[in-house]
C-alpha cells in the first residue's frame, strides 16, 4: 500500500481532541490510566488462564484469546493518541495511517466474532450441558478462535487497500484520534460511493450478524436460567449474563452507529466520542466484567499469588 502516483499527500494530521484545549491536561492522565488498567487487567487474565489448573476450560481459552486481542487493539491506537496529547505532534505518515487502519479493522472485526464465539460457548454450557464436552472440544475452540482472527485479517485487508488506493489530494487533517475509515473517506477526492457500500456491507456482516447471534444466545441462556429453581445459583448466572450483555451492547452499539450509517450524515465530533467506547472502555471493562467478578478467577488469582510469594 504505497501512496503511489495518484496521491499528493504523504502524511496526515490527526486532530484528535485538539478542539478541547481546556481539557488537554485532564485527557492525558485519563487516557494513560485507562490504557494502563487495560494492559494490567488483560495481562493478569492471560497469566492466570495459562498458569492455573482450574482455568483450563474453553471459556478461559476464549477469554485469554480476547485479552490478547484487546491488548493488541488498544496498543494500535492509544499510544499514538497519548503521544499526540503529550508532544502535540499530530502528524502520521501515509503508511503509518494505513497500518493503523489495517490493524484496527482487523482486530475490531476479529473481536466481533470472538465475542460471538464466547456467547456460543456459554449457550452450549448452560443450555446443552450434557453435550458440552463434545460440542466444545479443543479442536472446535481452536477453529472458532482461528476463524475469528482470519475473518478480520481478510476483511481488513480488503477495506484498507480499497481506501488507501483512493486519491487524497485535498486537506490532510483527520478529525479523529486514529486513522478510521469514515473520516478518511471525507478526505478522499475520488468517487467513494463503492467503498461506502463496501463498508456498509462489511459492517452488516461483522457487526449485525455476531450481535444477533450473541443476543439469541443470551435470550436462550436467560430463558434457561429462568426455569432453574430460585436461589443463589440462578441469581449469579443471571447477573453474569446481564453484565456480559451490557459490555457487548456497548461495543456493538457504538460500532453500529459509527459504521452502519451513510457517510454523508457522518458527524465527526459525535463519532469521536462514540468510538471511545469501543477503543477505550470495552477493552478496559472486559477483564473486569468477564473475570474479576468471577469466583473461579479470583480463586486462581490468590492461589497464584500465594505460590509466587512462598516459592
Ligand atoms: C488464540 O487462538 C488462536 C487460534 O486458535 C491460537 O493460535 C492462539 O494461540 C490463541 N492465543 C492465545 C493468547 O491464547
Amino acid at each position: 500500500m504505497k501512496n503511489g502516483n495518484h496521491s499528493a499527500i504523504n502524511e496526515f494530521i490527526l486532530l484528535g481532541f485538539s478542539n478541547l484545549l481546556s481539557l488537554q491536561l485532564f485527557l492525558f492522565p485519563m487516557f494513560l490510566s485507562t490504557y494502563l488498567v487495560t494492559l494490567a487487567g488483560n495481562l493478569i487474565i492471560i497469566f492466570l488462564t495459562l498458569m492455573d489448573a482450574a482455568l483450563q476450560t474453553p471459556m478461559y481459552f476464549f477469554l485469554r484469546n480476547l485479552s490478547f486481542l484487546e491488548i493488541c487493539y488498544t496498543s494500535v491506537n492509544i499510544p499514538k493518541l497519548l503521544a499526540n496529547l503529550l508532544w502535540n505532534h499530530r502528524t502520521i505518515s501515509f503508511l503509518g495511517c494505513a497500518t493503523q487502519t489495517y490493524f484496527s479493522f482487523f482486530l475490531g472485526g476479529s473481536e466481533c466474532f470472538l465475542l460471538a464465539s464466547m456467547a456460543y460457548d456459554r449457550y452450549v454450557a448452560i443450555c446443552k450441558p450434557l453435550h458440552y464436552p463434545v460440542l466444545m472440544n479443543r479442536k472446535v475452540c481452536m477453529r472458532l478462535a482461528a476463524g475469528s482472527w482470519l475473518s478480520g485479517v481478510f476483511m481488513s485487508f480488503g477495506l484498507t487497500s480499497m481506501v488507501f488506493t483512493l486519491p487524497f489530494c485535498g486537506s490532510n487533517k483527520i478529525n479523529h484520534f486514529f486513522c478510521d475509515i469514515p473520516p478518511l473517506l471525507k478526505l478522499a477526492c475520488g468517487d467513494t460511493s463503492i467503498i461506502e457500500t463496501a463498508v456498509f456491507m462489511v459492517a452488516t456482516v461483522f457487526v449485525t450478524i455476531p450481535f444477533m447471534l450473541i443476543l439469541m444466545s443470551y435470550i436462550r441462556i436467560i430463558s434457561t436460567i429462568m426455569r432453574m429453581p430460585e436461589g443463589e445459583g440462578r441469581r449469579k448466572a443471571f447477573s453474569t449474563c446481564s453484565s456480559h450483555l451490557i459490555v457487548v451492547t456497548l461495543f456493538f452499539g457504538s460500532a453500529c452507529v459509527t459504521y452502519l450509517k451513510p457517510n454523508s450524515s457522518y458527524s465527526t465530533d459525535t463519532d469521536k466520542f462514540l468510538s471511545l467506547f469501543y477503543t477505550f472502555f470495552t477493552p478496559m471493562l472486559n477483564p473486569i466484567i468477564y473475570s474479576l467478578r468471577n469466583k473461579e478467577v479470583k480463586g486462581a488469582f490468590w492461589r497464584t499469588m500465594r505460590k509466587t510469594w512462598f516459592c
